[in-house]
């Protein structure tokens, strides 16, 4: 029986048709609610497991359409990736049939990019959709390119994709970012896993996310460690072994429950929830007068001073961890809404990223952005319902925030984006009393 396939729970798959929430706001949030595994953890993860021809098992994969994604772009190589129970992936690439990652993998998720470095290493050459086209999305992969040079892969660019090769294996070097970044960190450091000799990567990104990474590495054999808070080095090995790892916890997911509980003057305790990743977010928090209690792995938040005196405005900046997380400023803006006095929010990792705050005015908030990396939010503002549309992921979870906050009916439109990267996000906000409720797209003529 030793090569009977495993029982295959298959997730079932998003329906085609746009899909919006419609939300009754004005509730305040009670309850516990259970953090998933981190999206960006289970990506990169899913992608390490290429390193080696034996099988890798994953525990707490959050059930989102990227890990979907990722899943089915490693299928089309030929990997075989089973999905024994929710949340458990295993994966064994003992072969690898197609060395092609096409468009139609980077159009839906952009870290299908994490790709080029370990089947670079594995296979010595890929072809790669470029995700930084002007057809998806301003968002550069300039740094990873470089760091596979500096590996010394030839790479070309043709026609929206990548060339790479690797003649022989890479060899290990010392790959300087110009500035920190997170996927290029992981791509060079699955890349100098397998390269002969030794890499130093600095830069190298801070964040959990990454440390995660690097745990399952040694725990397949890599020699990898972070020698300096922003300093990785890892010593090549000529192969790697399956292993086991449990995904940690989205801290991402965390702060916005966080939020959700702040902005509807709720009581929720959050369970698995990694206090410790939160630290300057919580302060945030805790500075414009939520109520924050962190344990070993859960967070209780007290949001009942929105009724009393309301919150305090704050000024916040964004930066690469251990710095408040650009992912959360949109969360972090529709707390800034129910603040008295005047916030200035200051995004320096995205220039895109304070677009969304458009959708969230026109749900009566008061605020101006002055260029692409400032804005500024008066509150206290009484949020009205209203129907808007998500542009992106962590836009379209904060539209929600707002909605759950707001007075009245809101429809938030283009499910589609938010499925990409939260977990039953809609029961889960249910569970807390939440009115939300998931339906098909009524056309925009055809609205009440
Ligand atoms: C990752 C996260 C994303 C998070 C971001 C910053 C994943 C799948 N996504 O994205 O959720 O918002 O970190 O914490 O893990 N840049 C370049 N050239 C490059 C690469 C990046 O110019 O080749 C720039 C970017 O445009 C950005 C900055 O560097 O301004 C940092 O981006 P980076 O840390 O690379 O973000 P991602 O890894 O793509």
């Amino acid at each position: 029986m030793a090569d009977a396939r495993p029982f295959q729970w298959e997730y079932r798959p998003a329906p085609v048709a746009r899909e919006q929430y419609r939300i009754e706001g004005g509730r305040p949030l009670g309850g516990r609610v259970a953090i998933s595994g981190s999206k960006n953890a289970a990506l990169k993860l899913l992608a390490a497991a290429t390193l080696t021809g034996e099988r890798c098992r994953f525990e707490n994969v959050p059930e989102i359409e990227d890990v979907r994604v990722m899943a089915e772009t490693l299928r089309e190589l030929g990997v075989v990736v089973d999905h024994p129970a929710p949340n458990v992936y295993e994966v064994a690439a003992g072969d690898i049939d197609w060395l092609f990652v096409p468009l139609e993998a980077a159009a839906r998720m952009r870290a299908s990019f994490i790709l080029l470095g370990p089947l670079l290493a594995r296979r010595g050459q890929v072809i790669i959709s470029n995700p930084g086209g002007d057809r998806i999305g301003r968002r550069p992969v300039n740094f990873h390119v470089d760091a596979m040079r500096a590996l010394g892969a030839e790479i070309d660019y043709r026609y929206g994709y990548y060339y790479a090769k690797a003649p022989g294996r890479l060899r290990g070097a010392e790959i300087r970012f110009p500035t920190v970044t997170v996927m290029g960190t992981e791509n060079a450091l699955l890349a100098a896993t397998l390269a002969v000799g030794h890499t130093t990567i600095e830069p190298a990104a801070r964040e959990p996310e990454v440390d995660d990474l690097i745990a399952f590495l040694r725990k397949m054999g890599a020699e990898v460690e972070r020698t300096a808070p922003d300093r990785i080095e890892v010593e090549g090995r000529r192969r790697l072994r399956g292993a086991e790892h449990r995904v940690l916890p989205d801290r991402i997911e965390a702060g916005t429950f966080v939020v959700a509980a702040a902005v509807t003057g709720g009581q929720v305790r959050l369970e698995g929830a990694p206090c410790d990743h939160l630290g300057a977010f919580l302060e945030v928090a805790g500075r414009v007068g939520v109520g924050i209690a962190c344990g070993s792995d859960w967070i209780e938040v007290d949001g009942r001073a929105l009724a009393a005196d309301g919150y305090r405005a704050t000024d916040i900046e964004t930066a690469p961890y251990p710095g408040l997380a650009t992912d959360l400023q949109p969360p972090t803006c529709v707390l800034l809404t129910q603040a008295v006095g005047t916030s200035r929010v200051h995004e320096t990792v995205f220039e895109d990223r304070l677009e969304w705050l458009a959708e969230l005015a026109r749900m009566g908030a008061d605020v101006t952005v002055h260029d692409a990396h400032h804005a500024t939010i008066r509150g206290r503002t009484r949020l009205r319902g209203a129907t808007t549309e998500i542009g992106d992921l962590r836009a379209g979870a904060s539209l929600i925030l707002a909605a759950l906050a707001a007075e009245g009916e809101s429809v938030v439109r283009g499910a589609h984006h938010v499925e990409r990267g939260y977990e039953n996000i809609e029961e889960k906000f249910r569970a807390l009393g939440a009115r939300i409720e998931r339906q098909p797209e009524i056309p925009p003529g055809e609205r009440p």
